[in-house]
Protein backbone atom coordinates (compact mmCIF):
# COMPACT_ATOMS: atom_id res chain seq x y z
CA UNK A 1 0.00 0.00 0.00
CA UNK A 2 1.31 3.34 -0.97
CA UNK A 3 0.26 6.87 0.87
CA UNK A 4 0.62 10.45 -1.10
CA UNK A 5 0.82 12.91 1.64
CA UNK A 6 -2.96 13.91 3.18
CA UNK A 7 -4.27 11.30 0.92
CA UNK A 8 -5.74 7.69 1.34
CA UNK A 9 -3.29 4.94 1.50
CA UNK A 10 -3.85 3.43 -1.91
CA UNK A 11 -4.09 -0.18 -2.96
CA UNK A 12 -1.62 -1.28 -5.30
CA UNK A 13 -3.39 -3.96 -7.33
CA UNK A 14 -2.53 -6.61 -10.75
CA UNK A 15 -5.38 -8.11 -12.48
CA UNK A 16 -4.69 -11.48 -14.94
CA UNK A 17 -6.88 -12.08 -17.80
CA UNK A 18 -7.94 -8.14 -18.12
CA UNK A 19 -9.59 -8.23 -21.64
CA UNK A 20 -11.85 -10.92 -20.48
CA UNK A 21 -15.19 -11.03 -19.27
CA UNK A 22 -14.44 -11.24 -15.69
CA UNK A 23 -11.43 -8.99 -16.39
CA UNK A 24 -13.36 -6.01 -18.44
CA UNK A 25 -15.78 -5.73 -15.91
CA UNK A 26 -12.64 -5.54 -12.53
CA UNK A 27 -11.25 -2.60 -14.62
CA UNK A 28 -15.01 -0.74 -14.54
CA UNK A 29 -15.23 -1.45 -11.05
CA UNK A 30 -11.48 -0.29 -10.30
CA UNK A 31 -12.12 2.54 -12.61
CA UNK A 32 -14.56 4.15 -10.47
CA UNK A 33 -12.63 3.59 -7.28
CA UNK A 34 -9.36 5.81 -7.07
CA UNK A 35 -7.63 4.31 -4.11
CA UNK A 36 -6.72 1.13 -6.38
CA UNK A 37 -3.51 1.56 -8.72
CA UNK A 38 -3.26 -1.00 -10.98
CA UNK A 39 0.68 -1.47 -11.48
CA UNK A 40 0.26 -4.85 -13.81
CA UNK A 41 -2.23 -6.21 -16.36
CA UNK A 42 -1.71 -9.27 -18.28
CA UNK A 43 -3.79 -11.14 -21.41
CA UNK A 44 -3.89 -13.67 -23.76
CA UNK A 45 -4.43 -13.32 -27.87
CA UNK A 46 -7.04 -10.08 -28.05
CA UNK A 47 -3.93 -7.46 -28.02
CA UNK A 48 -5.67 -4.77 -29.98
CA UNK A 49 -8.22 -4.58 -26.92
CA UNK A 50 -5.05 -4.97 -24.44
CA UNK A 51 -2.86 -2.26 -25.97
CA UNK A 52 -6.54 0.04 -25.64
CA UNK A 53 -6.02 -1.02 -21.69
CA UNK A 54 -2.69 -0.38 -21.13
CA UNK A 55 -3.13 3.14 -22.71
CA UNK A 56 -6.36 4.01 -20.36
CA UNK A 57 -4.37 2.50 -17.50
CA UNK A 58 -0.73 2.53 -17.69
CA UNK A 59 0.33 0.21 -15.60
CA UNK A 60 4.22 -0.75 -14.56
CA UNK A 61 3.78 -4.13 -16.32
CA UNK A 62 1.52 -5.73 -19.01
CA UNK A 63 1.61 -9.19 -19.92
CA UNK A 64 1.14 -10.76 -23.32
CA UNK A 65 0.91 -14.60 -23.80
CA UNK A 66 2.94 -15.27 -26.97
CA UNK A 67 5.87 -12.89 -28.11
CA UNK A 68 4.47 -12.75 -31.96
CA UNK A 69 1.57 -10.98 -30.48
CA UNK A 70 3.01 -8.23 -29.21
CA UNK A 71 3.31 -5.79 -32.27
CA UNK A 72 -0.38 -5.70 -32.27
CA UNK A 73 -0.66 -3.48 -29.10
CA UNK A 74 0.17 -0.31 -30.97
CA UNK A 75 1.75 2.51 -28.61
CA UNK A 76 2.95 1.55 -25.41
CA UNK A 77 3.05 4.30 -22.69
CA UNK A 78 6.50 4.90 -21.49
CA UNK A 79 5.74 3.90 -17.99
CA UNK A 80 5.12 0.49 -18.95
CA UNK A 81 6.76 -2.44 -19.61
CA UNK A 82 5.67 -5.36 -21.32
CA UNK A 83 6.78 -8.89 -20.56
CA UNK A 84 5.57 -12.11 -22.59
CA UNK A 85 4.54 -15.43 -20.70
CA UNK A 86 4.20 -17.82 -17.97
CA UNK A 87 7.48 -16.63 -16.24
CA UNK A 88 6.47 -12.91 -16.36
CA UNK A 89 2.94 -13.90 -14.90
CA UNK A 90 4.84 -15.31 -11.54
CA UNK A 91 6.83 -12.34 -11.38
CA UNK A 92 4.39 -10.13 -11.34
CA UNK A 93 2.47 -12.32 -9.17
CA UNK A 94 5.22 -12.24 -6.38
CA UNK A 95 5.89 -8.40 -6.42
CA UNK A 96 6.49 -7.81 -3.19
CA UNK A 97 4.70 -4.25 -3.27
CA UNK A 98 1.16 -5.67 -4.52
CA UNK A 99 -1.54 -5.79 -2.31
CA UNK A 100 -3.94 -7.49 -4.13
CA UNK A 101 -3.97 -10.04 -6.85
CA UNK A 102 -7.21 -10.46 -9.35
CA UNK A 103 -7.54 -13.87 -11.17
CA UNK A 104 -10.14 -13.66 -14.70
CA UNK A 105 -7.86 -16.17 -16.60
CA UNK A 106 -10.14 -19.22 -17.69
CA UNK A 107 -8.46 -22.83 -17.26
CA UNK A 108 -4.96 -23.09 -15.07
CA UNK A 109 -2.48 -20.87 -16.55
CA UNK A 110 -3.34 -18.63 -13.30
CA UNK A 111 -2.50 -21.54 -10.79
CA UNK A 112 1.16 -20.97 -10.61
CA UNK A 113 0.96 -17.33 -9.94
CA UNK A 114 -2.25 -17.45 -7.44
CA UNK A 115 0.75 -19.87 -5.33
CA UNK A 116 3.74 -17.70 -6.02
CA UNK A 117 1.16 -13.98 -4.87
CA UNK A 118 -0.01 -16.28 -1.33
CA UNK A 119 3.55 -17.14 -0.70
CA UNK A 120 4.84 -13.83 -1.01
CA UNK A 121 2.04 -12.97 1.41
CA UNK A 122 -0.59 -11.00 -1.35
CA UNK A 123 -4.17 -11.58 -1.20
CA UNK A 124 -5.49 -13.44 -4.50
CA UNK A 125 -9.19 -12.33 -5.57
CA UNK A 126 -10.27 -15.39 -8.44
CA UNK A 127 -13.20 -16.05 -10.57
CA UNK A 128 -10.99 -18.32 -11.79
CA UNK A 129 -12.39 -21.70 -10.68
CA UNK A 130 -9.81 -24.07 -12.16
CA UNK A 131 -7.56 -23.16 -10.03
CA UNK A 132 -8.95 -24.14 -6.88
CA UNK A 133 -10.97 -27.32 -8.61
CA UNK A 134 -7.39 -28.95 -9.92
CA UNK A 135 -5.29 -27.28 -7.54
CA UNK A 136 -7.05 -26.12 -3.74
CA UNK A 137 -4.99 -29.00 -2.45
CA UNK A 138 -1.91 -26.86 -3.10
CA UNK A 139 -3.06 -23.59 -2.74
CA UNK A 140 -5.49 -23.44 0.26
CA UNK A 141 -3.00 -24.75 2.96
CA UNK A 142 -1.44 -21.48 2.41
CA UNK A 143 -3.99 -19.43 2.38
CA UNK A 144 -4.92 -21.14 5.57
CA UNK A 145 -0.98 -20.43 6.56
CA UNK A 146 -1.00 -17.06 5.81
CA UNK A 147 -4.80 -16.67 7.65
CA UNK A 148 -3.25 -18.49 11.17
CA UNK A 149 -0.39 -16.26 11.20
CA UNK A 150 -1.93 -13.04 11.04
CA UNK A 151 -4.49 -14.40 13.18
CA UNK A 152 -2.26 -15.45 15.92
CA UNK A 153 -0.77 -12.11 15.74
CA UNK A 154 -3.85 -10.29 15.99
CA UNK A 155 -7.33 -11.70 16.51
CA UNK A 156 -9.28 -8.97 15.03
CA UNK A 157 -7.16 -8.40 11.49
CA UNK A 158 -9.20 -8.96 8.97
CA UNK A 159 -6.48 -11.02 7.34
CA UNK A 160 -6.83 -13.79 9.49
CA UNK A 161 -9.52 -15.58 7.82
CA UNK A 162 -8.27 -18.20 5.13
CA UNK A 163 -11.09 -16.90 2.73
CA UNK A 164 -9.59 -12.71 3.00
CA UNK A 165 -6.80 -14.44 0.85
CA UNK A 166 -7.91 -16.80 -1.23
CA UNK A 167 -11.34 -14.41 -1.86
CA UNK A 168 -14.20 -15.86 -4.20
CA UNK A 169 -15.32 -13.74 -7.34
CA UNK A 170 -17.98 -16.34 -8.72
CA UNK A 171 -21.31 -15.00 -7.19
CA UNK A 172 -22.03 -18.07 -5.93
CA UNK A 173 -19.08 -18.51 -3.97
CA UNK A 174 -19.17 -14.32 -2.81
CA UNK A 175 -22.70 -14.85 -1.71
CA UNK A 176 -21.66 -17.73 0.94
CA UNK A 177 -18.71 -15.71 2.05
CA UNK A 178 -21.28 -13.20 2.37
CA UNK A 179 -23.81 -15.34 4.35
CA UNK A 180 -21.03 -16.90 6.20
CA UNK A 181 -19.94 -12.97 7.49
CA UNK A 182 -19.72 -13.29 11.53
CA UNK A 183 -21.19 -16.81 11.85
CA UNK A 184 -19.08 -19.83 13.14
CA UNK A 185 -17.63 -23.21 10.65
CA UNK A 186 -19.38 -25.37 13.27
CA UNK A 187 -22.68 -23.37 12.69
CA UNK A 188 -22.69 -24.81 9.01
CA UNK A 189 -25.33 -27.42 8.14
CA UNK A 190 -25.34 -27.16 4.37
CA UNK A 191 -24.30 -24.84 1.87
CA UNK A 192 -26.84 -24.07 -1.04
CA UNK A 193 -25.46 -23.39 -4.44
CA UNK A 194 -28.17 -22.15 -7.48
CA UNK A 195 -28.00 -22.49 -10.40
CA UNK A 196 -29.86 -20.96 -13.21
CA UNK A 197 -30.34 -24.25 -15.17
CA UNK A 198 -28.92 -22.63 -18.26
CA UNK A 199 -30.51 -22.00 -21.92
CA UNK A 200 -31.98 -26.08 -22.17
CA UNK A 201 -33.68 -26.37 -18.62
CA UNK A 202 -36.88 -27.30 -19.66
CA UNK A 203 -35.30 -29.39 -23.25
CA UNK A 204 -36.49 -32.83 -23.25
CA UNK A 205 -33.89 -35.10 -23.53
CA UNK A 206 -33.66 -36.56 -26.50
CA UNK A 207 -33.65 -33.22 -28.55
CA UNK A 208 -29.91 -32.24 -25.93
CA UNK A 209 -27.98 -33.94 -29.19
CA UNK A 210 -29.17 -32.08 -31.56
CA UNK A 211 -28.89 -28.51 -29.69
CA UNK A 212 -26.84 -26.05 -31.77
CA UNK A 213 -23.50 -23.61 -30.75
CA UNK A 214 -25.14 -20.45 -30.73
CA UNK A 215 -28.42 -22.08 -28.74
CA UNK A 216 -25.90 -23.25 -26.29
CA UNK A 217 -24.24 -19.76 -25.78
CA UNK A 218 -27.51 -18.18 -25.20
CA UNK A 219 -27.14 -17.91 -21.42
CA UNK A 220 -31.11 -16.87 -20.02
CA UNK A 221 -29.64 -15.16 -17.15
CA UNK A 222 -25.71 -13.68 -17.30
CA UNK A 223 -23.25 -12.54 -19.81
CA UNK A 224 -20.12 -14.33 -19.74
CA UNK A 225 -17.10 -15.50 -21.36
CA UNK A 226 -17.94 -19.07 -23.74
CA UNK A 227 -16.31 -21.10 -21.92
CA UNK A 228 -18.42 -21.08 -18.82
CA UNK A 229 -21.42 -19.97 -20.62
CA UNK A 230 -21.16 -24.06 -22.40
CA UNK A 231 -21.02 -25.06 -18.89
CA UNK A 232 -23.41 -23.50 -17.18
CA UNK A 233 -25.80 -25.19 -20.17
CA UNK A 234 -24.20 -28.71 -19.27
CA UNK A 235 -24.32 -28.04 -15.34
CA UNK A 236 -20.53 -28.80 -15.31
CA UNK A 237 -20.34 -25.67 -14.03
CA UNK A 238 -21.96 -26.19 -10.77
CA UNK A 239 -20.32 -29.21 -10.54
CA UNK A 240 -16.80 -27.42 -10.57
CA UNK A 241 -18.11 -24.93 -8.04
CA UNK A 242 -19.81 -27.73 -5.70
CA UNK A 243 -16.13 -28.78 -5.97
CA UNK A 244 -14.35 -25.13 -5.48
CA UNK A 245 -16.87 -24.66 -2.64
CA UNK A 246 -15.31 -28.12 -0.61
CA UNK A 247 -11.99 -26.28 -0.75
CA UNK A 248 -12.91 -22.78 -0.25
CA UNK A 249 -15.06 -23.41 3.13
CA UNK A 250 -13.96 -26.64 3.96
CA UNK A 251 -17.19 -28.58 4.09
CA UNK A 252 -17.52 -32.13 2.76
CA UNK A 253 -19.16 -32.79 -0.16
CA UNK A 254 -22.61 -34.30 1.61
CA UNK A 255 -23.05 -30.72 2.77
CA UNK A 256 -22.93 -29.21 -0.48
CA UNK A 257 -26.63 -28.88 -2.35
CA UNK A 258 -27.58 -27.63 -5.66
CA UNK A 259 -31.00 -25.94 -6.57
CA UNK A 260 -32.25 -24.92 -9.91
CA UNK A 261 -33.06 -21.09 -9.47
CA UNK A 262 -34.11 -19.90 -13.18
CA UNK A 263 -34.62 -16.01 -11.67
CA UNK A 264 -30.51 -15.87 -10.66
CA UNK A 265 -31.80 -13.79 -8.02
CA UNK A 266 -30.40 -15.81 -4.55
CA UNK A 267 -26.96 -15.99 -5.63
CA UNK A 268 -26.54 -19.17 -2.92
CA UNK A 269 -27.46 -19.46 0.83
CA UNK A 270 -26.07 -21.28 3.68
CA UNK A 271 -28.27 -23.41 5.91
CA UNK A 272 -27.24 -22.96 9.73
CA UNK A 273 -27.88 -26.63 12.43
CA UNK A 274 -30.55 -24.24 13.79
CA UNK A 275 -32.58 -24.77 10.02
CA UNK A 276 -32.17 -20.60 10.21
CA UNK A 277 -31.46 -20.15 5.94
CA UNK A 278 -29.43 -17.24 5.09
CA UNK A 279 -28.93 -16.39 1.64
CA UNK A 280 -27.96 -13.05 -0.57
CA UNK A 281 -29.54 -11.87 -3.64
CA UNK A 282 -28.80 -9.25 -6.00
CA UNK A 283 -28.77 -8.97 -9.66
CA UNK A 284 -27.21 -10.42 -12.08
CA UNK A 285 -23.72 -8.30 -12.38
CA UNK A 286 -20.44 -9.72 -11.58
CA UNK A 287 -19.16 -5.88 -10.96
CA UNK A 288 -20.72 -6.79 -7.27
CA UNK A 289 -19.10 -9.61 -6.40
CA UNK A 290 -15.75 -8.24 -7.74
CA UNK A 291 -16.31 -5.13 -5.91
CA UNK A 292 -16.55 -7.16 -3.02
CA UNK A 293 -13.69 -8.83 -3.12
CA UNK A 294 -11.54 -6.12 -3.62
CA UNK A 295 -13.03 -3.39 -1.19
CA UNK A 296 -13.28 -6.40 1.65
CA UNK A 297 -14.20 -5.92 4.50
CA UNK A 298 -15.52 -2.76 3.47
CA UNK A 299 -18.67 -2.35 1.38
CA UNK A 300 -19.50 0.68 -0.87
CA UNK A 301 -21.53 2.28 -3.57
CA UNK A 302 -20.89 -0.29 -6.38
CA UNK A 303 -22.47 0.00 -10.38
CA UNK A 304 -24.73 -2.65 -10.10
CA UNK A 305 -28.60 -2.22 -9.50
CA UNK A 306 -29.91 -3.88 -6.89
CA UNK A 307 -32.94 -6.22 -7.09
CA UNK A 308 -36.30 -4.92 -7.19
CA UNK A 309 -38.32 -7.73 -4.73
CA UNK A 310 -41.69 -6.18 -5.76
CA UNK A 311 -40.81 -6.79 -9.43
CA UNK A 312 -39.64 -9.70 -9.19
CA UNK A 313 -42.77 -11.14 -7.87
CA UNK A 314 -41.90 -14.57 -7.26
CA UNK A 315 -38.39 -16.65 -6.74
CA UNK A 316 -38.71 -20.50 -8.08
CA UNK A 317 -36.18 -23.26 -6.88
CA UNK A 318 -36.81 -27.24 -8.03
CA UNK A 319 -33.84 -29.94 -7.66
CA UNK A 320 -31.73 -30.31 -10.53
CA UNK A 321 -32.28 -32.60 -13.06
CA UNK A 322 -29.07 -35.15 -12.97
CA UNK A 323 -30.28 -37.57 -16.05
CA UNK A 324 -30.53 -34.79 -18.36
CA UNK A 325 -27.26 -33.13 -17.26
CA UNK A 326 -24.92 -35.93 -16.15
CA UNK A 327 -22.23 -33.60 -16.06
CA UNK A 328 -23.44 -32.31 -11.98
CA UNK A 329 -23.00 -35.76 -11.19
CA UNK A 330 -19.76 -36.36 -12.75
CA UNK A 331 -18.07 -33.42 -11.74
CA UNK A 332 -19.68 -33.83 -8.29
CA UNK A 333 -18.27 -38.08 -7.97
CA UNK A 334 -14.93 -36.61 -9.52
CA UNK A 335 -14.82 -33.87 -6.14
CA UNK A 336 -15.15 -36.76 -3.82
CA UNK A 337 -12.80 -38.97 -5.89
CA UNK A 338 -10.30 -36.81 -5.19
CA UNK A 339 -7.47 -34.21 -6.97
CA UNK A 340 -6.43 -36.44 -9.36
CA UNK A 341 -10.19 -36.96 -10.86
CA UNK A 342 -10.53 -33.22 -10.28
CA UNK A 343 -8.04 -32.51 -12.19
CA UNK A 344 -8.71 -34.58 -15.24
CA UNK A 345 -12.21 -32.94 -14.80
CA UNK A 346 -10.90 -29.80 -15.62
CA UNK A 347 -8.34 -31.03 -18.69
CA UNK A 348 -11.27 -33.02 -20.13
CA UNK A 349 -13.65 -30.31 -19.66
CA UNK A 350 -11.76 -27.81 -21.40
CA UNK A 351 -11.22 -30.08 -24.29
CA UNK A 352 -15.12 -31.33 -25.10
CA UNK A 353 -15.90 -27.55 -24.42
CA UNK A 354 -13.05 -26.51 -27.41
CA UNK A 355 -14.44 -29.48 -29.60
CA UNK A 356 -18.37 -28.93 -28.81
CA UNK A 357 -17.35 -24.82 -29.74
CA UNK A 358 -15.54 -26.10 -32.83
CA UNK A 359 -18.68 -28.17 -33.86
CA UNK A 360 -16.32 -31.75 -33.70
CA UNK A 361 -18.92 -33.12 -31.24
CA UNK A 362 -22.30 -32.74 -30.12
CA UNK A 363 -23.69 -31.23 -26.61
CA UNK A 364 -24.51 -35.14 -25.57
CA UNK A 365 -20.97 -35.81 -26.14
CA UNK A 366 -19.48 -33.41 -23.64
CA UNK A 367 -20.56 -35.48 -20.61
CA UNK A 368 -19.39 -38.43 -22.09
CA UNK A 369 -16.14 -37.66 -22.76
CA UNK A 370 -15.66 -36.46 -19.25
CA UNK A 371 -16.81 -39.36 -17.59
CA UNK A 372 -14.17 -41.15 -20.31
CA UNK A 373 -11.52 -39.25 -19.41
CA UNK A 374 -11.62 -38.89 -15.55
CA UNK A 375 -12.31 -43.26 -15.67
CA UNK A 376 -8.97 -43.53 -17.79
CA UNK A 377 -6.56 -40.69 -15.93
CA UNK A 378 -8.50 -39.49 -12.58
CA UNK A 379 -8.24 -42.84 -10.58
CA UNK A 380 -4.07 -42.47 -9.65
CA UNK A 381 -3.96 -43.55 -6.14
CA UNK A 382 -0.48 -42.39 -4.35
CA UNK A 383 0.38 -38.59 -3.45
CA UNK A 384 -2.24 -35.90 -4.48
CA UNK A 385 -0.72 -34.27 -7.78
CA UNK A 386 2.03 -31.27 -7.40
CA UNK A 387 1.80 -28.63 -10.43
CA UNK A 388 3.71 -30.78 -12.76
CA UNK A 389 1.55 -33.83 -12.20
CA UNK A 390 -1.37 -31.29 -12.99
CA UNK A 391 0.52 -29.93 -16.34
CA UNK A 392 1.05 -33.66 -17.38
CA UNK A 393 -2.52 -34.68 -16.38
CA UNK A 394 -3.72 -32.00 -19.31
CA UNK A 395 -1.05 -32.94 -21.72
CA UNK A 396 -2.06 -36.88 -21.16
CA UNK A 397 -5.77 -35.81 -21.70
CA UNK A 398 -5.38 -33.86 -24.29
CA UNK A 399 -2.99 -36.73 -26.63
CA UNK A 400 -5.54 -39.00 -25.85
CA UNK A 401 -8.29 -37.15 -27.13
CA UNK A 402 -6.34 -36.12 -30.46
CA UNK A 403 -5.52 -39.93 -30.91
CA UNK A 404 -8.97 -40.79 -30.52
CA UNK A 405 -8.20 -42.88 -27.23
CA UNK A 406 -11.20 -40.87 -25.09
CA UNK A 407 -14.20 -39.82 -26.68
N1 LIG B 1 -17.58 -14.37 -16.94
C1 LIG B 1 -18.23 -14.51 -15.80
O1 LIG B 1 -19.22 -13.83 -15.55
C2 LIG B 1 -17.71 -15.48 -14.76
C3 LIG B 1 -18.47 -15.70 -13.60
C4 LIG B 1 -17.96 -16.54 -12.62
C5 LIG B 1 -16.76 -17.19 -12.81
N2 LIG B 1 -16.05 -16.99 -13.96
C6 LIG B 1 -14.75 -17.69 -14.13
O2 LIG B 1 -13.77 -16.70 -14.37
C7 LIG B 1 -12.78 -17.18 -15.28
C8 LIG B 1 -12.72 -16.24 -16.49
O3 LIG B 1 -13.98 -16.27 -17.15
P1 LIG B 1 -14.35 -15.26 -18.33
O4 LIG B 1 -15.74 -15.57 -18.68
O5 LIG B 1 -13.96 -13.88 -17.96
O6 LIG B 1 -13.38 -15.81 -19.49
P2 LIG B 1 -12.93 -15.08 -20.83
O7 LIG B 1 -13.88 -14.00 -21.20
O8 LIG B 1 -12.63 -16.16 -21.80
O9 LIG B 1 -11.54 -14.36 -20.40
C9 LIG B 1 -10.35 -15.09 -20.14
C10 LIG B 1 -9.21 -14.13 -19.98
O10 LIG B 1 -7.99 -14.86 -19.79
C11 LIG B 1 -7.01 -14.32 -20.70
N3 LIG B 1 -5.95 -15.29 -20.98
C12 LIG B 1 -6.04 -16.44 -21.69
N4 LIG B 1 -4.81 -17.04 -21.74
C13 LIG B 1 -3.97 -16.24 -21.04
C14 LIG B 1 -2.59 -16.30 -20.73
N5 LIG B 1 -1.82 -17.33 -21.15
N6 LIG B 1 -2.03 -15.31 -19.99
C15 LIG B 1 -2.79 -14.28 -19.55
N7 LIG B 1 -4.12 -14.16 -19.82
C16 LIG B 1 -4.69 -15.14 -20.55
C17 LIG B 1 -7.83 -13.97 -21.91
O11 LIG B 1 -7.10 -13.11 -22.77
P3 LIG B 1 -7.53 -12.87 -24.32
O12 LIG B 1 -9.00 -12.61 -24.32
O13 LIG B 1 -6.73 -11.64 -24.63
O14 LIG B 1 -7.14 -14.08 -25.08
C18 LIG B 1 -8.98 -13.26 -21.22
O15 LIG B 1 -8.55 -11.98 -20.79
C19 LIG B 1 -13.20 -18.62 -15.62
O16 LIG B 1 -12.54 -19.51 -14.75
C20 LIG B 1 -14.70 -18.63 -15.32
O17 LIG B 1 -15.18 -19.91 -15.00
C21 LIG B 1 -16.50 -16.14 -14.93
Amino acid sequence: MTTAPGHEPRVRVAVLGSTGSIGRQTLDVLARNPRFEVVGLAAGRNVERFGDQIRAVGPAVAIVAEDARRDGLGTIPDGTRVQVGDEALDELAARTDLDLLIVGTGGMVSLRPVIAALRAGTPVATANKETLVAGGHLVMPIARAQAAARSAADPADPLGSPLAWIRPIDSEHSAIWQCLAGERAGSIARLILTASGGPFLDLPAEELANVTIAQALRHPTWAMGDKITIDSATLANKGLEVIEAHWLYDVGYDMIDVVIHPQSVVHSAVRFVDGSVKAQLGTPDMRLPIQYAITYPDRQASPAAAPDLAAIGRLDFLPPDEGRFPALRIARSAGRSGPWASAALIAADDVAVSRFLAGDITFADIPRLLESAIGRFGSRSGPPPGLDDLVAVDADIRAAYARGAIA
